[in-house]
């Protein structure tokens, strides 16, 4: 299987096996969360739900939603007591609301911001909470200039020119959740240089994980001058220690309805 995820398929073995860190660093938003014993809790954009089960053992009951079938499939097989559905983060509805919705690595993807934000609120018990973790203003920033620099260069402008992620700042995203009547109780945009787990092929293998979008109708032997370009451009910025990092910076937010 192609190593690649499109805008419909994720390769959720690949995301696993070698960008597990989007996963294992959210465990310490659950120390915001708080999840205690019989709370309902939704895990927004839950992936291949490691955190979703992780949110459970405190004894809550976490429901896992996510766009993408492949995700989903795999975390049904992984954690097959807890219930996870097919769902997109600007379009759900539960009868039964959350005490608190969590979201980690899942809302930059989501480009219809308002609409993400109405879908918490509505689904939120009254004094329900929200906590987020999302790439902030600046997010990888280096990969994103130098791989847009690329595909100019060889003649793909429009494909540099996509829109495929939101990286609010702070600023932006508090004004939108108050607008829609959240009452933020905390924000922070940080920087986490983040260590890939390939040494060799770390940004490489990042973008076609993460940004293949952009790679979209470009033959296999052109998106391979690509990438080797767009890493050989990164390597005095993002290897170091002998190890490729990307240049994350995440913004966290709890708010209460
Ligand atoms: C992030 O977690 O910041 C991120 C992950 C994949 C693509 C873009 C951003």
């Amino acid at each position: 299987m192609e190593n690649i995820n499109t805008a419909t398929g994720w390769d959720a073995e690949l995301y696993n096996d070698k960008h597990s860190f989007v996963f294992k660093y959210g465990e310490d938003l659950i120390d915001l969360l708080l999840p205690k014993e019989g709370e309902r809790i939704l895990d927004l954009g839950c992936g291949t739900g490691y955190l979703t089960n992780a949110i459970a053992t405190s004894g809550a009951t976490v429901i896992g939603i996510d766009n993408s079938l492949e995700m989903i499939t795999k975390a049904k097989i992984a954690y097959p007591q807890l219930e996870f559905k097919v769902l997109p983060g600007e379009e759900f509805h539960f009868d039964e609301h959350f005490d608190a919705i969590f979201s980690n690595a899942a809302l930059h993807w989501m480009l219809e911001k308002e609409k993400v934000i109405d879908c918490m609120y509505r689904n939120l018990k009254r004094t329900g909470r929200i906590v987020l973790e999302m790439g902030g203003k600046n997010n990888i920033e280096n990969i994103i200039t130098a791989l847009k620099e690329s595909l100019i260069k060889h003649g793909f402008a429009e494909n540099a020119s996509i829109a495929v992620w939101y990286f609010p700042s702070e600023a932006e995203y508090t004004a939108l959740l108050e607008k829609r009547g959240f009452k933020v109780t905390y924000a922070a945009h940080f920087s986490r240089e983040t260590t890939l787990n390939d040494t060799r092929n770390g940004i490489k293998d990042w973008v076609k994980m993460f940004g293949s979008q952009f790679l979209n109708g470009i033959n296999n032997e052109l998106v391979d001058i690509i990438l080797n370009e767009v890493q050989n451009t990164l390597r005095p910025i993002l290897f170091k220690d002998n190890n490729w990092h990307a240049d994350y910076k995440r913004l966290r937010i709890i708010a209460i309805k």
